[in-house]
């Protein structure tokens, strides 16, 4: 992720920002367009996990479709180069106004979550005098294994339509003349990293597109969502996701039928890693029990830690590179650690509270995290920030908006 040189750039700049590796993105998106390409499997990119320009520029540019949640991202998707044809828009709160901007931009698909939906886009097809693509995104009830918080597919949880509530949807798919059905969806949550959920998955998919075949209902398009997991904890060991094993699972539990497309909507596998939050140590508190890192970026340019309790790998590259040049100091501790021998000039590694400036208590990116002895001016670095980082920035305490960096 970063070059040799990377912290002199770093040092010239104004922080906070985030720096995206614009290289792994790519070898990313080659990675996952390979292995998906083996089962004619197709892929839509999340745009919720990421929209800066320039990354789904080069998400269009690797032929993936757009999924999206609302009106903004149908219109960045079309206007970023994504094919109309390949643009599907979910989401639980869909509004009037943009079902009808996407009627009018001829979306591929509406990924329906209720009756309710199913006919009111019906009726605002109608009053244009078109039919609409419908999906429906079905509450499969199947355990994510991921924080609650990212889960999506339980039955306590808002989203789809629950299994009981199916032979209303199929009496107004049989109703409903401006609606064209097109097949069913599913996302069960994110940041999954046991694949034998998604096994679980394919198993309630089977069966329930049974059911809709038996009421002459024929699916052309399987819907599997998103949510595949990345490496969090060793981003330089673990850059890419395994995809293979990832596409492998479908490819060999789920019933797909001749004619049958199958679709995914992955967002953090596609773009989580290429991106750290890059800022600058203000001030650094050393106290009795607690020693603080007070950074210049905070909840306001990445929640995640504050709102999931997220964990992110956390560097010092300022410290880093000191270390480096006083190799000659480095000894091993009892453990076989390596630290720095106090004849270095530089204490070993120091437990900070990593935090920002906003005003919230809450507003902690991790504690006790062990780094070199930090000083104001060190660069610090937030690791596998590149989805629902940027995204999620807001301007709380009327800070200015955080920028992007990118690799040369
Ligand atoms: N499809 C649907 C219907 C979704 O709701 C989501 C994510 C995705 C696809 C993409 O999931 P992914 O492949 O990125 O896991 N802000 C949280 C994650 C929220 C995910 C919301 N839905 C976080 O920072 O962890």
């Amino acid at each position: 992720m970063f070059n040799t040189n990377i912290l002199t750039r770093f040092n010239n700049l104004e922080t906070p920002f985030y720096y995206y590796d614009l290289d792994l993105l790519a070898q990313t998106l080659q990675a996952c367009a390979y292995a998906s390409a083996q089962y004619n499997f197709h892929v839509h990119y999340a745009m919720k996990a990421n929209f800066n320009p320039k990354v789904i520029d080069k998400i269009q540019s690797y032929g993936f479709g757009a999924d999206c949640v609302s009106g903004g991202e149908v219109k960045a998707a079309i206007e970023h180069g994504f094919d109309k044809g390949k643009v599907v828009f979910a989401g639980v709160g869909k509004s009037d106004k943009e079902i009808n901007e996407a009627l009018d931009r001829e979306i591929f698909c509406f990924n329906v979550e209720s009756v309710q939906e199913l006919q009111i886009i019906n009726d605002l097809a109608k009053a244009k005098n078109k039919t609409a693509s419908v999906a429906i995104r079905i509450n499969p009830n199947v355990d994510a294994h991921t924080h609650h918080f990212i889960t999506t597919g339980l039955e306590e949880n808002k989203f789809g339509v629950n299994t009981w509530e199916l032979p209303a949807v199929a009496e107004a798919l049989g109703q409903l003349p401006n609606l064209q059905f097109l097949g069913i969806h599913f996302h069960i949550g994110s940041q999954i990293t046991d694949l034998s959920v998604y096994k679980n998955l394919c198993v309630r998919v089977n069966e329930l597109q049974q059911w809709f075949e038996e009421r002459n209902l024929p699916i052309k398009v399987l819907n599997l969502g998103g949510g595949l997991g990345v490496d969090y904890y060793e981003p330089d060991e673990n850059p890419i996701c395994d995809f293979a094993s990832y596409f492998k699972v479908f490819n060999d539990f789920l019933n797909v039928k001749p004619g049958q497309e199958v679709h995914f909507e992955l967002g953090r596998a596609l773009v989580a890693q290429s991106a750290s939050l890059v800022s600058r140590v203000l001030y650094v508190k050393n106290g009795i029990k607690k020693n603080f890192l007070i950074l210049d970026a905070g909840m306001t340019e990445l929640i995640r830690p504050m709102l999931y309790q997220a964990y992110h790998v956390i560097e010092n590259l300022s410290g880093k590179e000191r270390v480096k040049n006083q190799e000659s100091g480095i000894k091993n501790d009892e453990s076989g650690k390596e630290v720095l021998s106090p004849e270095s000039g530089i204490l070993s590694l120091i437990k900070y509270d990593v935090v920002g400036p906003i005003c919230e208590s809450t507003d902690c990116f991790r504690k006790d995290v062990e780094l070199p002895e930090s000083y104001r001016g060190d660069i610090i670095v937030v690791r596998t920030a590149g989805a629902y980082g940027e995204v999620m920035a807001s301007g709380y305490n009327l800070r200015d908006r955080v920028q992007s960096v990118y690799s040369e």
